[in-house]
């Protein structure tokens, strides 16, 4: 069965195929992404409405795309999938109309899929993918989430961030530095020419006792620090700065993965979300877990950040395991603030 996924919540468009048969893990056929990180970047964020546009203009030479690369016609597609949310609402509404008007013209069935179930299943496209049970750090722009995942559609929130996502601490800190947007991979690049140390920055509910992370005071030290340096900062203290605020986040990050290992008795874990793509959480997180003799998966760094692939892939493992249906009526709606599981 082949299931074209299409990604389309906030300022990426992603369009893939996936190939799955009754059991075993699916496989990536084609994939093909357009980033607006260009577009955006004048804005220093992403601007929801020309995201939309954008996603109108992309999704469907993107879809031709992915069938050329496959060497599949469009009559070879089985189901469309789409990410239904969470997400920006006009790009959300943008992939669904799309997958929901091909899945009607093609007469094959459609499935709205879970944005963040996509980033929790994207290692299982890895080189080493990883086997239930697990513990499921999920670290985006939107979203901070421990979780217990015992199969596909069982999930269990262990902790989350009361206010700012780890992406988000990444993203304002960078900001508040001048760098460019998006900010995570600017501040990991400048971070590599600092000392961590220089700068001492909070770490907050770090021994909190619970699951839950909390990283809004984290940005408001940079800030504080940004403002003792004045308008002429050097680049050096800036490097500093970078890899003092990366530490900090990496440290609270890790720290409680491993809380999360200790309560559930688990031997693995899954990173996901684009902060999963942070070469100084792989490195301290690989340490620490190969210390505890466990195992850690992660994504493709391709597969990281938003994609297709990861849209395709939840829904055929859903479709394996009979967990949701697809839908045959091809009338939609999108969910821009839709839970994967509440606390
Ligand atoms: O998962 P994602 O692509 O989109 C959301 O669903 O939010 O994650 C984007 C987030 C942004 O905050 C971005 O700055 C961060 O992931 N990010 C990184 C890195 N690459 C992406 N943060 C730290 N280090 C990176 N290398
Ligand atoms: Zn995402």
């Amino acid at each position: 069965m082949n299931i074209l996924g299409v990604e389309s919540s906030c300022d990426e468009t992603g369009v893939a195929l996936v190939e799955c048969h009754a059991s075993g893990v699916p496989t990536l056929r084609a994939q093909a992404l357009h980033s607006q990180i260009d577009m955006h970047q004048a804005y220093g964020g992403v601007v929801p409405e020309l995201a939309s546009r954008d996603h109108i203009r992309r999704v469907l030479p993107l879809t031709r795309q992915v069938l050329a690369a496959a060497g599949a016609s469009i009559d070879k597609v089985d189901v469309v999938a789409f990410t239904r949310g969470p997400g920006l609402a006009g790009a959300l509404l943008v992939g669904a109309g799309v997958a929901c008007a091909l899945g009607a013209a093609l007469g094959v069935p459609v499935m709205g899929v879970h944005h963040l179930e996509g980033h929790l299943l994207s290692p299982f496209l890895s080189a080493d993918p990883p086997e239930f049970p697990f513990v499921a750090l999920l670290v985006s722009g939107g979203h901070t989430q421990l979780m217990r995942v015992d199969e596909v559609g069982s999930y269990e929130l262990l902790g989350e961030t009361i206010d700012d996502a780890a992406g988000e601490a990444f993203d304002k800190s960078a900001k508040l530095m001048g760098l460019g947007y998006p900010g995570g991979p600017a501040l990991a690049r400048l971070a590599e020419f600092g000392d961590p140390a220089v700068f001492d920055l909070p770490r907050p509910l770090l021994h909190s006792g619970t699951l839950d992370f909390s990283f809004a005071g984290l940005k408001t030290a940079v800030r504080t620090h940004m403002l003792k340096l004045g308008s002429n900062v050097c680049e050096q203290d800036k490097a500093h700065l970078a890899a003092a605020t990366q530490q900090a986040i990496v440290d609270v990050l890790v720290r409680k993965t491993l809380g999360a290992l200790k309560a559930t008795g688990l031997k693995r874990i899954v990173v996901a979300g684009g902060v999963g793509a942070n070469a100084r959480l792989r490195e301290q997180l690989n340490a620490e877990c190969t210390k505890r003799q466990t195992r850690v998966h992660y994504p493709e760094l391709a597969l990281c950040t938003d994609n297709g692939a990861m849209i395709a892939l939840a829904a055929a493992m859903r479709l394996q395991r009979g967990v949701g249906q697809p839908q045959n009526d091809y009338a939609f709606n999108v969910l821009p603030r839709w839970p994967l599981v509440t606390a």
